[in-house]
């Protein structure tokens, strides 16, 4: 859907074009038309007779006759159109022209097509040879319509660009999950790496290239191993967005990169859907360690974790102890020492053995008890911590009410939160100094840079019945990307009439999402969805209800904004994005806002003695976490 979406954006520019092209009177002779089919989406058929807003078609296959309303056929485009490289080149503009001409150039193995401005790619789900380093020269220095469409033409157009304008660029990969944002960005990275290496060496043969590309071709790799997960939509699928910057000097060559990540879905780390997998390196770590790892590690088996709910899920095509030797490479030659590598690996067994705690409840009594602590041990002596004093953070936290500090006994749902959410930040933060270590090693402050290409591949979402906060979160992105690209597109397109001396009236289409916007990050007068969620936060009785309810007090004339009737278990409210209608369901907004976490616990973890650990944990306490504790508390 959208892909669809995207889709029908790219028309309207087609259609802006097609103002201007000239129209093959002979062509509409023949009168071939495209009519929408259960099967095919649209099917090939001829106008037989035209009655008002009436059409009868005959179908090109079948000789089937049908009556359709004038506004479902759609103009076929003469065959000297067919697989056009541009479809904004295209005569009859319109999606089955569009879609027709996709499938066409998808079956002769021509899987990028330009659309005006961009670039549209269709998946071929399997290895074409387009990517050697005799194409990679083919289109060095070339211009971008003096070669097929390519990655690599769109790269060298940012390149190019970057060094004759002085302006840094930026590559956009967007689509559903799945679509091959990752491929393409990494395709992006070893044309870049290629073209514009200080080193005249080969860097696609493994022979002496520069340390710098070798690392930067080794920085995906690695966080695909910490960050990508099998789905049920993609065995690979990126569970984090991320935005490379390569910087380049003033002669054009790499100076170094740097990578910033955004929304890890951490969750992850401690409950999987069915058919899907947590973050690959588990796997990884499980099936490819070493005897001696395995017992300084304290590892069990795939189906021994509670975190992992599928066990040990295979994937085909796909060895997870293979892939383990291959990430442990790539680490070293990011210049991880073997003690760093240690030192994460710990962690995730850590990660795991959270999941193994058990918590059971007293008799005639709320207060939680741990009878077995067999996993505390083991976790405890992963972390450098102390098994009693972890298990008295965890059972019965030190709480500050009001000036004194009390010791306060949990529950068993409020120890197996802390526990889960532990887990979580735990991944979180070793994901973050996974990312910050590889940004160390790729940063070369001995040259300066003079610009940069960026290219930002962000996480293509599934779709869900009813939806949380993390999907807010990713919409709002979307929505505010969505609003940037557009915004920019119809000005460039725009500016393009007017170098042309085109008579046409300015026009702003890219703030139609403004309301939308505005409804989700508007911080006053009224206050928009976050804002409401950031002040709820402060009150100590506040709910999950409450702060729906202050939401529709608020929003509730919005036109984007829509409150649910709620019959039980439904969605609570639902927002108008520019994909459509939303249902969001409330529940646990207010804790996941302030992602909680028990700060008696994290104080143990920086006091750890593993400087590791330790490190982990450096930043200071969030004044909220103490506001968490008394929220939850009261
Ligand atoms: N150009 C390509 N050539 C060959 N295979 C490809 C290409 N692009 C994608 N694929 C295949 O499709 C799979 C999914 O692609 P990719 O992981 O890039 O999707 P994505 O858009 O990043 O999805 P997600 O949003 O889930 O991260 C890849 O693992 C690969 O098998
Ligand atoms: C996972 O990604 C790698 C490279 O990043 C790719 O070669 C491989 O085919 C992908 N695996 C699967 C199972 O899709
Ligand atoms: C985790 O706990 C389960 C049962 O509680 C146990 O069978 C399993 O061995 C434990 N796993 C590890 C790796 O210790
Ligand atoms: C895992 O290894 C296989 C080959 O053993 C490789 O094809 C695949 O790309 C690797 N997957 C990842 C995610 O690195
Ligand atoms: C918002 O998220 C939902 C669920 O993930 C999805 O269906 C919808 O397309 C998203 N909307 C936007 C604007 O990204
Ligand atoms: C861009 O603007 C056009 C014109 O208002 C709108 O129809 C279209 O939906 C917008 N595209 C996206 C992807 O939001
Ligand atoms: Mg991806």
């Amino acid at each position: 859907a959208r892909g669809k979406k995207w889709l029908s954006a790219n028309s309207l520019f087609f259609f802006f074009s097609s103002l201007f092209s000239y129209r093959s009177a002979d062509w509409a002779a023949k009168r071939l038309v495209w009519v929408p089919s259960e099967k095919h989406g649209f099917e090939s058929a001829s106008i037989r007779e035209e009655r008002g807003d009436e059409v009868e078609v005959e179908l090109t296959d079948t000789q089937r006759r049908l009556t359709l309303s004038r506004e479902e056929v759609q103009r076929m485009n003469p065959p000297r159109f067919s697989k056009v490289e541009d479809m904004a080149d295209l005569t009859c503009l319109n999606e089955a022209s569009v879609l027709h001409n996709l499938r066409e150039r998808y079956y002769s193995g021509l899987i990028y097509t330009y659309s005006g401005l961009f670039c549209v790619v269709v998946n071929p789900y399997k290895n074409l040879p387009i990517y050697t380093e005799s194409i990679v020269e083919m289109y060095r220095g070339k211009k971008r319509h003096d070669m097929p469409p390519h990655i690599y033409a769109i790269s060298e157009a940012a390149y190019r660009s970057m060094l004759q304008d002085r302006e840094d660029q930026s590559i956009l990969c967007t689509g559903e999950s799945g679509a091959g944002k990752t491929e393409n960005t990494k395709k992006v990275i070893q044309y870049l790496a290629h073209v514009a290496s200080s080193h005249k060496v080969s860097i696609l043969k493994h022979d002496t290239c520069g340390e710098l590309e070798r690392q930067l071709l080794q920085a995906n790799p690695i966080l695909e191993a910490f960050g990508n997960a099998k789905t049920v939509k993609n065995d690979n699928s990126s569970r984090f967005g991320k935005f490379i910057r390569i910087n380049f000097d003033v002669a054009g060559y790499i100076v170094g990169a740097n990578i910033e990540t955004y929304l890890l879905e951490k969750s992850r780390a401690t409950r999987q859907a069915k058919d899907e997998r947590t973050f690959h390196i588990f796997y990884q770590l499980l099936c490819g360690a070493t005897e001696q790892t395995r017992a300084d590690l304290l590892l069990g088996s795939a189906d021994e974790y509670r975190f992992l709910s599928g066990g040990s899920i295979p994937v085909p095509g796909q060895s997870d102890s293979e892939n383990f030797t291959q990430t442990m490479d790539s680490m070293a030659i990011m210049g991880f020492n073997p003690e760093e590598s240690l030192s994460m690996l710990k962690v995730i067994s850590a990660v795991l053995q959270f999941g193994n705690i058990t918590f059971t409840k007293e008799k005639n009594q709320d207060q939680a008890s741990m009878p077995d602590d067999t996993a505390a041990q083991k976790l405890s002596h992963l972390l450098g911590i102390n098994v009693l004093e972890f298990t008295r953070a965890i059972l019965t936290p030190r709480i500050k009410v009001g000036r004194e500090y009390v010791q306060k006994a949990q529950t068993k749902e409020q120890a197996d939160f802390a526990v889960e959410a532990l887990a979580k930040a735990t991944y979180e933060r070793l994901f973050r100094w996974l990312v910050h270590r590889i940004n160390r090693a790729l940063d070369r402050r001995q040259r300066q840079g003079a610009s940069f290409i960026g290219i930002l591949d962000i996480a293509g979402f599934e779709i869900f019945q009813l939806n949380s906060f993390e999907q807010l979160c990713i919409n709002y992105t979307n929505e505010k990307l969505q609003q940037l690209f557009n915004h920019t597109m119809f000005i460039l397109e725009q500016e393009e009439y007017q170098r042309e001396g085109i008579e046409w009236n300015f026009i702003d289409f890219g703030l139609d999402l403004q309301p939308c916007i505005d409804l989700i990050e508007r911080p006053a007068h009224p206050p928009g969805v976050l804002a409401l969620l950031d002040e709820e936060c402060w009150f100590p009785r506040a709910t999950d209800r409450s702060f729906v309810e202050k939401l529709s007090n608020e929003q509730g004339s919005h036109p984007k904004f829509f409150k649910s009737k709620q019959p039980r278990g439904e969605a609570d409210f639902s927002i108008i994005h520019y994909a459509g209608k939303v249902d969001y369901k409330a529940d646990d907004w207010l804790v996941k806002n302030m992602d909680p976490l028990n700060d008696n616990v994290a104080s143990l973890l920086h006091q750890s003695s593993d400087s590791f650990v330790s490190e982990l944990w450096k930043e200071g306490m969030n004044d909220q976490f103490s506001l968490l504790l008394t929220y939850l508390n009261t």
